[in-house]
């Protein structure tokens, strides 16, 4: 049976996952796209006034979107986590130093990182941790590093934020601390959100609300995100193993 104009068709219920990765960021293409359109609108929302954002975990992610904001012409501030010493020392610095705009660092002294952001678009920390993958099979230990001081970091720092975004470690704690980070204005990103034992940290958001592929979005207002997102942003997401 065909679906009348005007009235939208139910999408399917079979487990949905877009596979394709983006090269703006670690995810899929529609999960990158909707980040980035999500950034604009929140850019506009400003109205002229700096978009600050904290990201915990960095990588292509952290290029493109600074490189975005950028070509928009918005003014913003990136403050950047990065807990894998040798790939923000190898990989990630070389590049943002590069860059007139961005710093990269290993010193997460609170008050050299406040100077450092009240002259810099973009400021990147390295914490000289390994390499951690506590979701791989065999390596469920590394769930215990201790990355106290790149969970804390953005609460030392003690600037408001109007977005944070968690792609790093310690995502469940990422997300309560991202409660002392954000007014009732401000948004609450995870990214790999079907992965069930973060997702006992959303309670403590007054709403929330999977999005795209993988992420879930929360706020501390009593919002359902249509004013910032698209409908379709609500629409299937994956449900991995
Ligand atoms: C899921 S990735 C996401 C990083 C970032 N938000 C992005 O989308 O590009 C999480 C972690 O992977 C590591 N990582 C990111 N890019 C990498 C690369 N090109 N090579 C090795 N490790 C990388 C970093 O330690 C990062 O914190």
């Amino acid at each position: 049976m065909t679906t009348p104009v005007g009235q939208k068709a139910p999408f399917p219920k079979e487990k949905w996952w877009s596979e394709t990765e983006s090269p703006k960021a670690w995810m899929s293409i529609r999960d990158a796209d909707l980040y980035e359109a999500l950034l604009h609108r929140l850019a506009e929302l400003r109205a002229g006034e700096p978009l600050r954002v904290v990201e915990w975990g960095a990588g292509r992610s952290t290029l493109w979107y600074t490189s975005f904001l950028e070509t928009l012409r918005v003014p913003y501030r990136w403050l950047a986590l990065e807990h894998h010493g040798q790939y923000f020392r190898e990989s990630l610095a070389p590049q943002l130093n590069q860059r007139p705009d961005a710093v990269a660092v290993e010193d997460d002294d609170p008050d050299a990182l406040r100077a450092l952001l009240a002259t810099n678009n973009t400021v990147a920390v390295g914490f000289g941790a390994r390499d951690l993958r506590p979701f791989l099979p065999g390596r469920e230990a590394d769930r215990h590093a201790d990355l106290d001081a790149y969970v804390s970091l953005p609460r030392r720092v003690g600037l408001e934020w109007d977005v944070v975004v968690i792609d790093g470690r310690k995502r469940r704690r990422c997300v309560l601390e991202a409660l002392e980070l954000l007014g009732p204005g401000g948004f609450v990103l995870l990214h790999d959100a079907w992965r069930v034992h973060y997702q006992c940290a959303w309670s403590e958001w007054t709403s929330g609300r999977r999005f795209g592929d993988e992420w879930w979005i929360g706020s501390r207002a009593d919002t359902d995100f249509t004013d910032v997102l698209p409908w379709h942003a609500f629409e299937r997401h994956a449900e991995l193993p």
